[in-house]
């Protein structure tokens, strides 16, 4: 299994789901950024799970080099990737914020996921779960720099599953609505709507045996959204979302 963004705690539960109910993997790639912490993480699996990882450093603010991924290849690839950067509000004119939100949740990352995609075409099997957001549904004032990047990113997964289709390479898009991690660690979240990184991973997991193509963490998004994407634009524009 190729992990992307392995120290997202969603990634870090999914890998222990799989090991759980699928027993151990015969390679377990962690790509991470920060490789200390996903060390820690490696060390974890090794003593619950007698699970062998090997660490590949990744960083998708800086050109990525594919030869050092030459080797790596799986069936299954996890991506938990993502950055949400500053909010509107005090972000929309720092460009370096921009560069680095879009860089890392989809213009470096495309050409890294259709890395990983061809290799499974080669191998003429596989699945790819990849992390979007619901923020890439509709542009709303709030966080549309990260929206915009999670809307392309959307759209090639959606593209890239209708390409994979006959090539047996299944492509599963997540939204996950709002998860308790990290990235949304001080803001303020509905309960209601929000689900914990070993909820969001079990859902995950069941979507993924289901082959389900496109799925929302908690159910209750797809209905937000329907209602948020079918709002008339002359009366969205007018609307502090
Ligand atoms: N939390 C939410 O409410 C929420 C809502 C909608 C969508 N999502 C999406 O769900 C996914 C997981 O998010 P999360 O909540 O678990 O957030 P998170 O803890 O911030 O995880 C995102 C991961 O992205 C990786 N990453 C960040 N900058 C990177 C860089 N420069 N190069 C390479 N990798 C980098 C990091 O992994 P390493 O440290 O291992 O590099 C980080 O752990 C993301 O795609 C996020 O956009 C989250």
């Amino acid at each position: 299994m190729i992990v992307l963004g392995s120290n997202s705690e969603v990634a870090q539960a999914f890998v222990e789901e799989v090991l759980q109910r699928d027993g151990n993997l015969e390679k377990l790639y962690l790509f991470t950024s920060e490789p200390e912490l996903a060390h820690k993480f490696a060390q974890h699996l090794q003593v619950k799970y007698l699970q062998e990882s090997e660490i590949v450093m990744l960083d998708l603010t800086s050109e990525l080099n594919f030869s050092r991924f030459e080797r790596v290849e799986s069936s299954l690839l996890f991506c938990a990737v993502g950055y949400l950067g500053m909010d509107s509000e005090e972000g929309l004119y720092d460009t370096k914020n921009t560069t680095r939100v879009l860089d890392i949740n989809f213009s470096r990352l495309i050409p890294l996921l259709t890395h990983f995609a061809e290799k499974m075409e080669r191998r003429r099997g596989g699945t790819m779960i990849v992390l979007s957001s619901v923020a890439g549904d509709r542009g709303r004032q709030s966080n549309f720099i990260y929206g915009s990047a999670k809307a392309g990113l959307t759209a090639y997964l959606s593209g890239l599953r209708n390409y994979m289709h006959h090539r047996r390479v299944h492509i599963m898009t997540v939204k996950p609505g709002f998860m308790r991690t990290k990235m949304t660690e001080g803001l303020p979240l509905n309960p209601v709507l929000t689900v914990t990184p070993s909820r969001a991973a079990a859902n995950i997991y069941t979507a993924y045996r289901n082959k389900r193509n496109v799925i929302y963490v908690l159910p209750v998004w797809r209905l937000i959204m329907f209602v948020i994407k079918n709002i008339p634009e002359f009366i969205f524009v007018k609307l502090k979302l």
